[in-house]
């Protein structure tokens, strides 16, 4: 049977990369991506799109039939920094969008999903190092509080419904082709704009906050890999712990100055402190490595040349 995907969330930071992502291995008119507003040029002239307000649950549903939906990809939320700004919007939206696509499956009406939580989930009492995938999670932002009822959210639903959801903690997101959506660890894609355009920047974060990121080449790659494992490996229905690569701004900020002499950093924390203070500062994913061969490709380094790399070019700068 072909699978034919719905994306929700479609115009923000992960959206505009998963869908391409995902018409390229599907074909371009399986994959349907959807926001409540346009998504990128790209997108839009390559596929189907359909404007939705996630909160609209008969439109889902008339969508869902529409195109005979098999999976759906749950992206639209408020992020951390934004919900902490609105946490009404924020509990809403990030609650209720997830009750509409979880009824979807328990309905029949789809197969499989994927929802993200992140590394929000943990709270202050967490251990940071090395954060095990069980342990302490009392979080306290209202993101987080969602990211950790919408984890018990799916476990329950898989273990009453039989729904296939399936879920990823996220670290920090970085990539060079979508911009960040109102979180704690957009500075860490903002510096290499700044960077490049201006030659310094103003973190948000003190210079030794230490957080797990990942650039977003290896987090689409774990998001396809486990929505395609075979259901009887992915032994943990709530989310998997992954851990990516774990730097401060001061490490960050050694790194861009190799691509960019005289590059200038300086510190300005901001409410976002308090809540990267609350996180983890490195998470230890050995479940998902074991249960569905889950390896990491990109460490600092590696990870600062290729952002170094294309954000050049797309700016037009030789040098
Ligand atoms: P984003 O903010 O960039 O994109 C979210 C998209 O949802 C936006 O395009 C927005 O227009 C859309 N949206 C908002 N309200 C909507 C509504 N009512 N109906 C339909 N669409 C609506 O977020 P992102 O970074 O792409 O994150 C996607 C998911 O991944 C979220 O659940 C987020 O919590 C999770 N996540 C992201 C990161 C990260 O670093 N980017 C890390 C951990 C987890
Ligand atoms: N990158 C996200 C945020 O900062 C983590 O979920 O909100």
């Amino acid at each position: 049977m072909t699978e034919r995907i719905l994306i929700i969330g479609s115009s923000g930071q992960i959206g505009t990369e998963l869908v391409m992502k995902l018409r390229n291995m599907y074909g371009n008119d399986n994959v349907i991506a959807s926001d409540i507003r346009p998504s990128s040029e790209q997108i839009m002239q390559s596929g189907p799109f359909e404007k939705m307000d996630i909160m609209d649950e008969q439109l889902l549903r008339s969508i869902v039939k529409k195109y005979t939906v098999t999976q759906v990809y749950l992206l639209a939320a408020l992020l951390s920094a934004t919900a902490e700004q609105n946490i009404e919007l924020g509990w809403s939206l990030n609650m209720r969008s997830h009750s509409h696509v979880l009824d979807l499956a328990k309905d029949g009406l789809i197969k499989k999903i994927f929802w993200p939580s992140s590394i929000a989930v943990f709270g202050p009492t967490t251990p940071m190092e090395n954060t095990p995938q069980y342990t302490v999670m009392e979080p306290n932002t209202v993101y987080g509080i969602t990211k950790q009822a919408g984890e018990r959210w799916n476990e329950y639903y898989f273990n009453k419904f039989g729904v296939d959801v399936r879920s990823i903690r996220y670290p920090g997101l970085i990539g060079w082709k979508s911009s960040p959506g109102g979180g704690t660890t957009d500075y860490a894609v903002d510096i290499f704009h700044q960077a490049i355009q201006h030659g310094k920047y103003e973190s948000f974060l003190s210079k030794n906050t230490g957080l797990p990121m990942m650039y977003m080449p290896d987090a689409i790659r774990a998001t396809i890999e486990l929505m395609e494992a075979p259901a009887e490996q992915v032994k943990i229905r709530s989310s998997y712990n992954l851990a990516g690569v774990s730097f401060t701004p001061k490490q960050i900020a050694e790194k861009v100055s190799k691509h960019i002499p005289n590059f200038e950093m300086s510190y300005k924390p901001d409410f976002r402190q308090e809540i990267a203070d609350s996180w983890p500062s490195s998470i230890n994913d050995t479940h998902a490595q074991n249960d569905w061969g889950w390896k990491l490709e990109y460490d600092l380094e590696k990870m600062t040349s290729d952002m170094m790399k294309n954000l050049k070019e797309q700016y037009k700068i030789t040098a």
